[in-house]
């Protein structure tokens, strides 16, 4: 059998163009996302330029931990792994909870990722060398750099919110890569740049998303954000599908991967050391390996 990927809300947009990217140079690719119908064409999708083993649709709500957990036990039963693209991402208009009473952007975007890559370590040593691919997202430019608590202070800004749930996750990511440096699994971040997606257009027409300050300059945001989310997702994926496998990035690690697929700096605040510590001790607190989140909301 070829060597196993998994791709996180890979059934649409981007995630399923990384999944068809993946299967096409050999990858056994499974997919996880909600909807069980739109998994099943998403595999009939993959499936045709697939060059490895068979396709498999895993269902998974990513927003909620027991269901991250779930996952993880059920694709660490089916052995070594060789490629983990955490792709999963969202952003909420609205202020919204988790199931597990947690705030949803940073469920979705840092704790769920967080957690499923820390649970599938053992599995990404034994099919080592191996990598992992966090996908991150230009909105940390915009980012509240503060990790005392899952939700920052002052209002609600969904744009800004999923930015520093991003920034979080990128904080994660390229630490992550130090802790594993020569175990053989390499740690990636990925920026797909923009792409017209389900989240896109969904989410980017009300000027709530952002802070009242470009609240002021709204047309000119909103120019911006169709400018740069107006491309197709199969450009936007170039970024993890590198990540997980150019051989040019073979023993290189704790990258992100820019939207022209190439090398770039990483973004401010994502090295520093105490937005590091701090994130990692928030992601812990919220997200315990085993059993039950503190479900602390603020
Ligand atoms: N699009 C952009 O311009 C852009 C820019 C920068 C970064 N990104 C990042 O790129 C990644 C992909 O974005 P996208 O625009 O392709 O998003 P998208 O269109 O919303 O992705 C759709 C996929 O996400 C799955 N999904 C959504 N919520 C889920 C959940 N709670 N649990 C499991 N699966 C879930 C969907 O499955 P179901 O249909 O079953 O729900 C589907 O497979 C995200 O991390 C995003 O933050 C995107």
């Amino acid at each position: 059998m070829s060597a196993r990927a998994v791709v996180t809300a890979g059934t649409g947009g981007i995630g399923l163009e990384t999944a068809m990217g993946l299967a096409a140079r050999g990858f056994t690719v499974t997919v996880v996302g909600r909807n069980a119908e739109r998994g099943a064409i998403a595999v009939d999708r993959i499936a045709e330029v697939a060059t490895g083993g068979p396709t498999r649709f895993v269902a998974a709500d990513l927003a909620s931990l027991d269901a991250v957990r779930g996952l993880a036990a059920h694709l660490a039963a089916e052995g070594p792994l060789k490629v983990l693209v955490n792709n999963v991402g969202a952003m909420f208009a609205e202020r919204q909870r988790t199931v597990d009473g947690i705030e949803a952007s940073f469920a979705v975007n840092h704790l769920s990722p967080y957690l499923l890559t820390e649970l599938l370590l053992d599995r990404l040593r034994a099919g080592g060398p191996s990598r992992i691919v966090n996908v991150s997202s230009g909105a940390i430019k915009v980012a509240k750099r503060t990790f005392d608590a899952v939700e920052p202070p002052g209002g609600y800004y969904g744009f800004h919110w999923y930015g520093r749930a991003k920034l979080a996750n990128l904080a994660y990511t390229l630490d992550l890569a130090e802790r594993l440096r020569d175990t053989g699994v390499t740690v990636f971040a990925a920026d797909p740049g923009g792409a017209a997606t389900d989240m896109t257009n969904g989410t980017m027409t009300s000027p709530k998303i952002v802070s009242p300050g470009l609240r002021l300059m709204w047309p000119l945001v909103r120019r911006a954000f169709e400018r740069s989310t107006a491309g197709p997702a199969f450009l936007a994926a170039r970024s993890s599908i590198v990540a997980a496998t150019d051989p040019a990035l073979d023993g290189r690690t704790g990258l992100l991967i820019g939207p022209e697929a190439l090398p770039v700096p990483a973004f401010r605040g994502s090295t520093d050391p105490r937005i590091v510590a701090d994130v990692l001790r928030l992601s812990r607190r919220s997200a315990p390996l085993h059993g039950h989140a503190d479900a602390q909301p603020g």
